[in-house]
């Protein structure tokens, strides 16, 4: 099997999705986030206050470019939100893998996302403006670097992991 990489939104499944799609096929699941928060010793908050989003961004294209050399190992994997805003990066993800884009409404990420506190860029006052700006800058980024695209918001994960399998078979 190719490698399955999941990008998107915060929020909108990677995650879970994997999770669920290692499940089901048996390959390995690695999530970019969790790699970094594991080779860094710190979470993901603590190395946005250390070294900031460029500082994690520089962290993130070097755990993708560790990724991406795995691509015969069949992996899934699934990747942060702001992966797609580098554009070194999508090479990369293309290497990696067969590219998904789980879309979401920026509706459907303030439901999920509501008090939680774990995400650095929604953090302070009005995340819910947060969401829709982010979005809107990035929208374009995940559909040009997309190989499939699947609208996932009134989808459940396990639905959501049968379209992705029939996507990549094909
Ligand atoms: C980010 C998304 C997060 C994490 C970091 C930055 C983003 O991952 O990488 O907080 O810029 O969208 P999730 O998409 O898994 O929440």
């Amino acid at each position: 099997m190719k490698s399955i990489v999941l990008i998107g939104f915060m929020g909108s499944g990677k995650t879970s999705v994997g999770a669920r799609l290692s499940e089901l096929t048996g390959a390995r699941f690695v999530d970019t986030d969790e790699l970094i928060v594991k080779n860094e010793k710190k979470n993901i908050n603590d190395i946005f206050a250390n070294v900031g989003e460029e500082g994690f961004r520089r962290i993130e294209t070097t755990t993708l470019s560790g990724l991406a050399g795995l691509s015969g190992n069949g992996l899934v994997i699934s990747t942060g939100g702001g992966i797609v805003t580098r554009p070194c990066n999508i090479p990369l993800l293309k290497k990696a893998g067969r590219v998904v884009f789980l879309r979401v409404t920026a509706k459907t990420v303030v439901r999920r996302l509501a008090g939680d506190t774990s995400r650095p860029l929604l953090r302070g006052d009005d995340p819910q403006k947060k969401v829709h700006d982010l979005m809107e800058k990035r929208k374009d980024m995940y559909e040009a670097a997309a190989d499939i695209t699947i609208d996932c918001d009134e989808l459940t994960v396990d639905e959501i992991a049968n379209k992705v399998l029939q996507n990549c078979k094909e």
